[in-house]
């Protein structure tokens, strides 16, 4: 239900604590009530920026790419031209994603780029897949057999997606606790959790976040220009970097920068979006008991609880876009330059769309939701994650079918990603 005291003129979606403490969907009803396309001020260093609310909108915008390009950032409200100035030069992502391949690239590159690794992901590919995906989550789910209470997010759900992503990648598994660090770092720098090399004091300024978002991209960098010198050396089949560093646009081999950044997009999209799917949905599943049981009785309602999952947790919360001519929607004017925010979570929930988008029903069909996003950039891993996500809850379910939920849930500081960065759950294995 919304709070009465909420007014258009105190929301700023620009603000991680109004998504860690889960008031967002209040605030993003009353956008789509009222103000679906709504400009909001931005701050000392943030820029203003359109925040998108409608399903049909998310849409346009995303159908569109050369009007709404991808280039200048894809997460958040970037920085004002003023403050950056005033920044500690080259100590801040200016435009936080523009520069990590395809997700920050435009027509016509963007699609040669994503052709090169286009066969990796395929239906085909990921059928390929599914009995090691089902390894993997056996391997994860014997490690926890026996025991009483876990935390589901650490030694469960971060395990798969970065499991699959690594495997794909052909990192060294002594490797993987690393880039589950370094994904944190850099997905999640504004939360003090993982500002772990900030002085304790001067943890969750913004400037911690820099610093710590700096760290991680430095870090990684390093490490995949290790391992491309690695495959260049030594190629290996079936290796997204040896496939990269063989693939060729307009008959030119893909330079250094292009190479890091593909490895760099695929182990932080591959990994921390799916990880929150999986966490996000068990504790849905158990916070509605009679859906779990439902599932439970028939476990072929697994794809279409997937997706019911997927609506509803939304694991990302945004993805940005920044106007290249002026335009309207909705009868607001939208100036070239302008930075727009599509609000995933909120076209999930458009009553326009959905009928009863605020009750969780793992049958609802249709159920085309925009969790993978739409359009020219339509989530790479899709198949995957699904694939990941059906695996686990059939295997956790298969194997401990009264999992319920210990603790309250701790969540990200972020508006970028809907997090959760621990689960307290109890197996119950016994009962
Ligand atoms: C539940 C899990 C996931 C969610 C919710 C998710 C969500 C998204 C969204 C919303 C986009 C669209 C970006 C835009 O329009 O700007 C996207 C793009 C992308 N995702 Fe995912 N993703 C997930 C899992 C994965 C996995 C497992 C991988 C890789 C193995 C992956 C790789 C990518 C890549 C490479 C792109 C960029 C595609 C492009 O720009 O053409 N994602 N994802």
């Amino acid at each position: 239900m919304s709070a009465p005291t909420l007014k258009l003129s105190d929301i700023n979606l620009n603000d991680p604590e109004l998504f860690e403490r889960e008031g967002a969907h209040d605030v993003l009803r009353l956008l789509r009530r009222e103000a679906p396309v709504h400009w909001n001020p931005g701050g000392e260093v943030a820029n203003g920026f359109w925040s998108i609310t409608k399903y049909d909108d998310i849409r346009f915008v995303s159908r569109n790419p050369e009007l709404f390009i991808s280039s200048k950032g894809i997460a958040g409200p970037g920085i004002r031209p003023e403050a950056l100035q005033s920044l500690d030069s080259g100590a801040q992502p200016q435009n936080a994603g523009a520069n990590i391949s395809i997700i920050g690239m435009d027509p016509p590159r963007h699609v040669k780029m994503r052709r090169l690794v286009n066969k990796g992901f395929t239906p085909r590919a990921v059928n390929a897949m599914e009995p090691e995906i089902r390894r993997i989550t056996n391997e994860i789910l014997d490690k926890i057999d026996g025991r009483d209470e876990l935390d589901f997010v650490l030694e469960v759900a971060s395990q798969l997606p970065l499991a699959v992503i690594c495997g794909m990648m052909g990192l060294e598994q002594k490797d993987w606790a690393l880039m589950f660090d370094l994904t944190n770092k850099v997905l999640g720098s504004g939360d003090p959790e993982y500002q772990t090399e900030v002085p304790e004091e001067e943890r969750g300024t913004s400037a911690a976040a820099r610093a710590t978002a700096m760290l991680g991209v430095g870090t990684m960098m390093e490490y995949f220009r290790n391992v491309l010198e690695d495959r260049r050396r030594n190629p290996r089949e079936d290796d997204l970097p040896t496939i990269l560093l063989e693939s060729e646009i307009d008959g030119e081999k893909l330079s250094e920068g292009d190479l890091l950044a593909f490895c760099f997009l695929l182990i932080l999209a591959g990994n921390e979006t799916t990880r929150n799917g999986i966490s996000g949905g068990l504790r849905v599943l158990c916070e509605h008991p009679d859906q779990k049981a439902k599932l439970l009785k028939d476990m072929s309602l697994m794809e279409s609880a997937v997706e019911e999952i997927l609506r509803w947790v939304s694991p990302l919360h945004h993805m940005a876009r920044t106007a290249t001519a002026d335009t309207e929607i909705r009868g607001q004017q939208i100036k070239a330059g302008d930075r727009v925010l599509m609000w995933y979570p909120s076209a999930n929930r458009d009553e326009e769309v959905f009928e009863d988008p605020y009750t969780f029903d793992i049958t609802r069909t249709p159920n085309e939701h925009l969790a993978f996003g739409i359009g020219e950039h339509f989530c790479l891993g899709a198949g995957f994650a699904r694939r990941e996500l059906k695996v686990m809850f059939e295997e956790l379910f298969r194997r401990f079918p009264n999992i319920e939920l210990a603790g309250k849930p701790e969540r990200l500081r972020s508006n970028f990603i809907n997090g959760t960065k621990h689960l307290p759950v109890r197996l119950n294995s016994g009962r």
